[in-house]
């Protein structure tokens, strides 16, 4: 088979190591897939000398990348919101399967995404987008795809759960460690969007959308932050044989009207000891989805970070090759079931 050509928007913490691992395991890729996978090019910001990529691969020019008859798979890891919209619909109008781990695009897009994806029958994945390198995406709309999921609550913002930790176990001080999950590569550029909780309700309306094949937006989620949660805040929880967490929480619910709804939510929430998410601490994140004939899962492991992160894109950027030389397609939005999501107020 011919080569797959992929193009790579973004060169941050991800992406670099997205570049890393298709150069470097470029043979046992290719084993995998069942052709080579090149790498066309890597649209960056500026073009720079040393970051170990040939500089004629680099290019500033993203729109032209993804629009060359050579690339069939686009990997986006830029972040933001319209750029990276506006160059992954042109990659599906154009016949290409796409990679992404941008959670804040899905979170208000994903219905726009998948039927491009749909119209023009390529991939659209997005393993990398809620809690790293954890399989949590294709559990719930592959593995889980024959049965009927009712909760899906984790862990999953590895910037708070780092903080809430350190404050935890050391009383470490909150801006000094926010600052440490910066240097680690697990905050977002603005950490706003970590310590308000944006990012877990960005990831929270992902999975009640693929969990209950539905539509939920970020705005639809409820959301507190634990930027006002205090070492004082921790010690009680501690009395208490809790601790704080972040949690995000979706779940099918029957409002008091009788109603089939769906409840999402981000809160900071007291969380008992002898619960299996009390003990996920660092930058771990961890999901525990409950469905009617398989009972209760667990998935746990390292949710953001640039290795982790990629480790998820890498196993997209596979499935979307292997479908690109053999056919087949990867999952598809559910045509049914538009559950509506409740107001807190409704609960
Ligand atoms: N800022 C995010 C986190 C990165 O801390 O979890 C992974 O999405």
């Amino acid at each position: 088979h011919r080569a797959i050509g992929v193009a790579v928007l973004g060169l941050g913490n991800v992406g670099s190591e997205v570049v890393r691992i298709i150069r470097e395991q470029a043979e046992e890729l290719e084993a995998r897939v069942g052709a080579p996978l090149e790498l066309r090019g890597v649209a960056v910001r500026r073009i720079g000398s040393d970051r170990g990529i040939p500089e004629e691969l680099q290019t500033t020019d993203a729109e032209s990348l993804v629009g060359r008859d050579d690339v069939d798979i686009v990997v986006e890891v830029i972040g933001g919101i319209e750029l990276p919209r506006k160059l992954i619909l042109s990659s599906l109008n154009s016949g290409k399967s796409v990679v992404t781990a941008n959670k804040a695009l899905l979170a208000d897009h994903t219905g726009e995404l998948a039927e491009a994806a749909e119209a023009n029958s390529v991939d659209l994945y997005f393993e990398a987008a809620v809690a790293g390198a954890i399989p949590v995406i294709r559990p719930l709309t592959q593995s889980l795809a024959g049965d009927r999921v009712n909760k899906v609550a984790g862990i999953v913002n590895g910037t708070t759960n780092f903080i809430l930790s350190a404050m935890d176990e050391t009383g470490a001080d909150y801006e000094e460690t926010l600052a440490e999950a910066g240097r680690l590569g697990y905050a977002e550029a603005d950490p706003t969007a970590d310590v308000e909780g944006y990012d877990a309700a960005a990831k929270a309306a992902i999975l009640a959308s693929i969990a209950f094949h539905t539509r939920v937006t970020a705005a639809d989620v409820y959301r507190e932050g634990i930027s006002t949660i205090t070492s004082a805040d921790l010690a009680s929880a501690k009395a208490l044989d809790c601790t704080i967490k972040l949690l995000s929480i979706c779940e099918r619910i029957v409002t008091p009207k009788g109603k089939e709804r769906i409840s999402a939510r981000v809160y900071p929430a007291l969380v008992p000891l002898s619960h299996p998410l009390a003990s996920v601490n660092g930058a771990f994140n961890a999901v525990v989805v409950e469905a009617e004939n398989a009972g209760r899962l667990m998935f746990y492991g390292q949710g953001a970070g640039g290795a982790p992160t990629a480790s998820a894109v890498m196993g997209d950027l596979v499935m979307a090759a292997r479908n690109k030389v053999h056919g087949g397609r990867g999952p598809r939005e559910s045509k049914y079931a538009k559950l509506k999501v409740a107001p807190m107020g409704d609960i």
